[in-house]
């Protein structure tokens, strides 16, 4: 399995009820062997559009926080809980995360293989912690994932809606933050065979 014959399976789906109303599909896209993959919430409007993952303003934000950490984004992969916009941005519901990371999410890290995984905001947070975390309490550590190495941070629609760059402030943690990223990126070197064995789930059907 590649990502691109993935991809193609999850253009097709209609496995839950945010399928009926897409406009694409926002499977992800990135370097298919990143070392760091970015998990987000879901596809906001931008995102529907154009089948990109955080292309609007939130993507834009996101950008420029991994370019001042020299994060270049095309070495990254990103996606999303689920790959269908939910109507008005709202949180994808249990069913439509439990749906979406068991048919596409799960198998996309199986086929990247990222040594990092960066949740950003709570809803992708829940996916890898099990259960419901504060992330300003959580973030900026590290935790394991199925031998991964998960690093939980705020999501950049948080810190567009908390602008301050005062010591303490979302936005200066977030920047702390993505500098440790980058520190333990270099400091893992070239990407090494990571094996991901059967990803333990709870059965869905
Ligand atoms: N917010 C997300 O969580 N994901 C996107 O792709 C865009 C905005």
């Amino acid at each position: 399995m590649n990502l691109e014959l993935l991809a193609a399976q999850a253009k097709a789906c209609v496995a839950c009820a945010l399928s009926r109303q897409r406009t694409h599909v926002v499977f992800g896209e990135g370097n298919p062997d990143a070392k760091l993959m970015i998990v987000g919430e879901g596809p906001g409007e931008e995102e529907d559009l154009q089948g990109r993952p955080f292309v609007g303003r939130s993507g834009q934000l996101l950008d420029k926080i991994l370019e001042a950490a020299g994060i270049p984004r095309t070495s990254v992969y990103i996606t999303n809980i689920v790959k269908c916009r939910p109507p008005q941005n709202r949180v994808p519901d249990p069913l439509e995360a439990k749906t979406c990371t068991t048919l596409w999410l799960i198998k996309q890290i199986q086929i990247v293989r990222p040594q990092i995984i960066i949740p950003l905001g709570a809803t992708a947070l829940e996916f890898f912690a099990g259960e419901k975390l504060s992330i300003t309490k959580v973030r900026g550590k590290f935790f394991e994932w199925q031998g991964i190495k998960v690093f939980p941070m705020f999501h950049p629609a948080y810190l567009l809606r908390n602008p301050s760059r005062e010591p303490g402030s979302p936005k200066h943690l977030t920047w702390l933050d993505i500098q440790l990223v980058k520190k333990t990126l270099d400091e893992l070197g070239p990407k090494q065979g990571v094996e991901i064995k059967a990803i333990q789930q709870d059965p869905l059907f």
